[in-house]
């Protein structure tokens, strides 16, 4: 095979390295807790190692090139936890926030907060806010994180909000469509989902974006959180890249 040929032939069949990124990546980030049960510590133990993972996981998602990466860090359900437990999670976020959101804007990356904001504490209000808007400016990497989320709580918010424009007499309910429905999920900003890794070998999504995961594919990889790296995200964008996305059709 002359020169030419290997070129024509490079263009018909992508080499794995020109095959396609993922434009938005979620991640559970599970398993903070045994890893730190693991090496005889508290959870908390687990969840601060699990925040250097975060970190590592972003960085990750920049050099890749990622477009949007969304990471769950409380769901709705996680409050039946103990109330030390749920509280060190607060104080953990609001850290996190505080500290990295100069490093996140001098990268480019934009910060996202999905989820329900009512109840959480004052502190928390409060660096989400100063995090979104110090970073509202930037485009190179949205970083979402989903804080008191729950994917049911999420579309069943969207479907009161269509109910109360129906009431008011401002729309129809013919008018109702999933492309309306999805503008009013927490993610309507965002890419859509292309890829859900889920950490600690769980094979279920724990009500995480059930609607944005429809045709999203699925890694579940059992590295416990905190040892997560950026070989990881590698390894399950492979995964990624060796399937066939066929939406219901019948594939090439
Ligand atoms: C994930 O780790 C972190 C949160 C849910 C906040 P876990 O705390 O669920 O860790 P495991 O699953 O008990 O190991
Ligand atoms: C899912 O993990 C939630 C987050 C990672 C924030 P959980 O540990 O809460 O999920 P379950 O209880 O194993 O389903
Ligand atoms: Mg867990």
């Amino acid at each position: 095979m002359d020169v030419r040929d290997a070129e024509v032939l490079s263009r018909v069949i992508p080499s794995p390295m020109e095959k396609e990124i993922p434009r938005h990546v979620a991640i559970i980030m599970d398993g903070n807790g045994r890893w730190a049960r693991q090496r005889g510590k508290a959870r908390s133990f687990g969840h601060e190692a699990g925040v250097k993972a975060v970190r590592r996981a972003v960085q990750a998602a920049l050099d890749m090139g990622l477009e949007a990466l969304t990471l769950f860090a409380f769901s709705t359900e996680n409050w039946r936890r103990p109330a030390d437990e749920v509280e060190f999670l607060w104080r953990l976020l609001q850290h996190h926030l505080e500290k990295d959101v100069p490093e996140l804007k001098a990268q480019g990356v934009r910060v996202l907060i999905l989820g329900d904001r009512e109840g959480l504490p004052g502190g928390v209000l409060e660096a989400i806010r100063a995090a979104e808007a110090e970073t509202a400016g930037n485009r190179r990497l949205v970083c979402s994180f989903a804080v008191n989320y729950g994917g049911r709580r999420d579309i069943t918010r969207a479907a009161r909000e269509l109910a109360q424009q129906v009431q008011r007499g401002n729309l129809r309910p013919e008018d109702i469509t999933e492309a309306l429905l999805e503008k009013h999920l927490a993610t309507a900003s965002l890419p859509p989902l292309d890829l859900l890794i889920r950490t600690g070998g769980e094979m279920r999504v724990s009500n995480f974006l059930l609607w944005e995961l429809a045709y999203a594919e699925f890694v579940s990889l059992p590295v416990l959180w905190p040892d997560f790296e950026a070989q990881h995200l590698k390894e399950a964008i492979g995964e990624y890249q060796k399937r066939q996305r066929r939406f219901g059709g019948v594939g090439p």
